[in-house]
């Protein structure tokens, strides 16, 4: 296939996966709704089910102006906040439907759940707090300062979203499902077949996506455009739960666990940027930051130690090729 035809036929691809985020916009009810879901396990509260209000229902007022303004933020991260993103995504590329979607950690759900405490900083944070996390790990860029006009704005958006959503209580779709520990472990091989039959097709062979005239069609997946090394998405368990609900899009939950948890695998054993918190190696970032079961950070991926990060590291180009190879750190193992 020419590379003409090839973006025309990954386009529309995409013309559908939109048109499927689309509609289940437009099939949302009218008003929100709270209503307690049963089965409930002993000993804990039931989860309660919640319906986002439409986008037509945001008022046409003040309000509602910082609302309209907080969702395109969100849909057009990098265009709308470029001083705070670095590199081509959009918080809509892994919280979807513009954050409205269960399983996807919609912002409704998440609004209603901080202050939290979040081993990551062993602290309680608020969801300002929150969102710049997000900031400088996932979108590789820079925390607004806490007050920021941006963060303002998707504040507005996110407590909008969740009118009627009660507080201290768990909402079905919150966060990314939690999938089971894989019976088989997971493994590259077998989650680069995953790869190449069900994703490559719009995240491209090479993991790049799709950037066409500065429009992110297809997000990348791994390399110097991508979420960082300290990203939640970074972890192999968020990472196959995101998949496993959304992946690939518009025909979400059609893969396996055991696929998900294996394509996470062949992703995140790809080279990304640097954590910011990077402390000088990659084996005392490892032990202090990446220490958790589902980490690819500091091990080693066919015969590579990840975690020399991509882009521009202290002035100079680092590519995988001249990143560390394996035998400069024995002690390290997958
Ligand atoms: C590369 C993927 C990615 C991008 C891009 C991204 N996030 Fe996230 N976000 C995550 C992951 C992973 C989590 C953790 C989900 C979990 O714990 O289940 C998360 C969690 C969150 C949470 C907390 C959700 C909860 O239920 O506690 C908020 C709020 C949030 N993100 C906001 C944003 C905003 C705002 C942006 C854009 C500035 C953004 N995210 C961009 C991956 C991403
Ligand atoms: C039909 C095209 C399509 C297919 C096939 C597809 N994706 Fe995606 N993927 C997308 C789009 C588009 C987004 C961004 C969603 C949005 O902005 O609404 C995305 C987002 C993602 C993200 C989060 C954003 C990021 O850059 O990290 C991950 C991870 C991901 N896809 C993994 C996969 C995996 C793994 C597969 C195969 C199992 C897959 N995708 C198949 C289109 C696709």
């Amino acid at each position: 296939m020419s590379a003409r035809s090839l973006i025309h036929a990954r386009g529309l691809v995409a013309a559908a996966a939109v048109f499927a985020l689309a509609a289940c916009e437009h099939s949302a009810p009218p008003q929100s709704s709270a209503a307690p879901v049963p089965a409930a396990k002993p000993g804990r509260p039931a989860a309660v089910a919640f319906t986002p209000p439409p986008l037509r229902a945001i008022p046409d007022d003040a309000f509602g102006a910082e609302v309209r303004k907080g969702e395109a933020l969100f849909r057009h991260t990098a265009t709308t906040a470029p001083q705070y993103v670095g590199n081509t995504l959009s918080c809509q590329n892994c919280h979807l439907d513009a954050g409205r979607l269960a399983d996807s950690a919609p912002m409704w759900a998440a609004w209603v759940s901080y202050p939290a405490y979040r081993s990551k900083n062993q602290r309680v944070n608020t969801f300002e707090e929150r969102l710049q996390g997000c900031f400088k790990f996932s979108m590789n860029g820079k925390a607004p300062p806490l007050g920021a006009p941006e963060l303002v704005a998707l504040e507005a958006y996110s407590y909008w979203m969740a009118q009627g959503a009660p507080t201290g209580t768990k909402l079905v779709g919150a966060g990314y499902p939690k999938l089971p520990k894989p019976a088989q472990g997971w493994d590259y091989a077998r989650g680069k077949q995953v790869y190449a039959s069900h994703c490559a097709l719009c995240h491209a062979a090479d993991g790049q996506g799709l950037l066409v005239d500065g429009k992110t069609w297809f997000p990348p997946l791994w390399g110097p455009q991508s979420y960082n090394w300290g990203a939640g998405m970074s972890r192999l368990d968020l990472a196959a739960g995101f998949i496993k609900a959304n992946m690939p899009l518009g025909n979400g939950n059609s893969l396996s666990d055991q696929q998900a948890w294996d394509v996470a695998y062949y992703i995140d054993g790809h080279e990304r940027p640097q954590d910011p918190r990077y402390l000088g190696s990659i084996e005392a970032t490892r032990t202090k930051f990446h220490d958790g079961p589902y980490e690819t950070y500091g091990r080693i991926a066919q015969g590579r130690l990840l975690g020399a990060g991509v882009g521009v590291v202290g002035g100079s180009t680092v590519t995988r090729e001249s990143a560390p190879r394996a035998p400069l750190a024995p002690r390290l193992r997958d």
